[in-house]
């Protein structure tokens, strides 16, 4: 295991956790560094964070290639070239398949923006407003085959206000999710250098 753990993150647009998660590796509160940012979308805001911080940028596009499985294979290999440990996803909006799943069994994170399994998929915000439900909130959760199923990691819940809107709601959520993850990061790494200490 290297000394500081080696993250990928994965990300599709804005990119505020992809900030957050740098912020706390600079400010100290996590224990590793962003070795590559995958981005499904040549548009998206978060090249340029990840560029200013001069972190490397690998940008596909899905459309270029015949499967997933071929993307995915160009993926692993400028994961491998980066010896990278863990996959973080933040706001990736791809399905992973096998040929990232297998060989990062149990590496693979994701943030979701409600309290899983409860609105699954695109736009969990706009979905929670329109069930009309009071409660919602951010989920961390490792990666599977399924949309936003596999075992939840850690949950935080916030109270929808009657005069929330799409907007309000979001900024909450997201003021959440950019303490919640880097936190749940961290506590991954630490229970595994832990357990690596007891074997
Ligand atoms: C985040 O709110 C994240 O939870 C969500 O996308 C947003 C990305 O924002 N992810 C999903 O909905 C995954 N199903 P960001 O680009 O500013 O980090």
């Amino acid at each position: 295991m290297h000394e500081k753990q080696r993250l990928a993150v994965f990300a599709s647009g804005t990119g505020s956790n992809f900030v957050a998660i740098a912020d706390a590796i600079d400010q100290g509160r996590l224990d590793a560094e962003i070795v590559l940012l995958v981005c499904d979308n040549s548009e998206a805001k978060v090249i340029g964070k990840a560029r200013d911080r001069q972190i490397p940028v690998f940008v596909f596009q899905a459309k270029n290639y015949p499967s997933k499985v071929d993307y995915e294979r160009d993926i692993l290999q400028e994961l491998n070239h980066c010896q990278a440990e863990w996959l973080i996803l933040a706001g990736y909006m791809r399905l992973v398949g096998d040929t990232l799943l297998d060989p990062f069994e149990g590496r693979i994170v994701n943030i979701h923006p409600s309290l899983l399994p409860a609105f699954p998929g695109k736009d969990a915000i706009g979905q929670a407003l329109s069930a009309g439900v009071k409660v919602t909130g951010v989920t961390v959760h490792f990666v599977d085959e399924g949309m936003d199923t596999g075992t939840i990691i850690d949950q935080e819940v916030i109270r929808i206000q009657p005069e929330d809107d799409q907007d309000t709601l979001q900024a909450n959520i997201q003021e959440i999710e950019h303490r919640l993850f880097p936190k749940t990061i961290q506590a991954l790494i630490q229970t595994e250098k832990r357990e690596e200490i007891k074997s």
